[in-house]
């Protein structure tokens, strides 16, 4: 049950990798004046830590006490862990890769659960990840899962890597999306799934601006129906 108007509002946006949920995330954000959480970014900052600190990645013990003890700041669109900028750094595949195996074991994501809650601050949290509906934030006010074709997906995230000077191997990209999307979907805590009451929201053949005025849409139905 929703405590209407006691707690601080958040919209959840969940969905697989490169469904545009990041960009969606921040010009909702925008829109509305609220603080923005990037979720994935906290499971790659713990792999580049794993990766950086040259911690064993089969030893989930370390990697969840490392987890706890980042020392992150968010500052706009910058990231830094322990002073050093690590925004790009994060990015990179391989990151991505080593973020989604590690981000099936319990206790990495028990490390990272209050450090996203604390980001639940006035007036208003835009989430962003895979289980921000479902776990995180179970009573979220509004919850979006957002979907988008395979190969929709494939071809933003080979304009992703256009954009950074990567020419990508298309074959290579989509092979590397469908094996994530089974490690996020296939894994027994906390999967990539809707929550039984998020509003699914297929961008395939959306724009970003009408992508985000769905969402705000849905918001403002919400608000004018509570
Ligand atoms: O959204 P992203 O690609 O930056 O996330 C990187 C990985 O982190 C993703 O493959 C799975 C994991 N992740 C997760 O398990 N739960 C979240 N809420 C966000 C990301």
């Amino acid at each position: 049950m929703k405590a209407a108007g006691l707690q601080v509002p958040v919209i959840a946006i969940d969905g697989p990798t490169a469904s545009g949920k990041g960009t969606v995330t921040a010009l909702v954000a925008a829109e509305l004046g609220w603080h923005v959480l990037d979720s994935g970014a906290l499971y790659r900052l713990a792999a580049w830590t794993v990766l950086d600190k040259n911690i064993d990645a089969n030893d989930i013990a370390a990697v969840a006490l490392a987890a706890r003890r980042m020392d992150i700041r968010f500052e706009g669109s910058r990231i830094w862990l322990a002073n050093k900028d690590v925004t790009k750094l994060i990015r990179q595949e391989h990151v991505g890769n080593l973020a989604s195996r590690l981000a099936p074991a319990a206790p990495v994501r028990e490390a990272l659960l209050n450090r996203q809650r604390a980001f639940r601050q006035a007036p208003g949290l835009v989430a962003d990840g895979r289980d921000m509906g479902t776990v995180v934030f179970p009573d979220a006010d509004l919850k979006i899962f957002l979907v988008a074709d395979i190969h929709a997906r494939a071809q933003r995230r080979c304009q992703q890597l256009r954009e950074r000077g990567i020419e990508p191997d298309e074959q290579a990209v989509l092979a590397d999306l469908k094996e994530r999307d089974a490690r996020d979907t296939e894994r027994a805590v906390a999967p990539l799934k809707p929550a039984d009451d998020a509003h699914q929201l297929d961008s395939s053949r959306l724009t970003v601006e009408e992508t985000v005025a769905a969402v705000l849409s849905l918001w403002r139905k919400l608000q004018r129906s509570g």
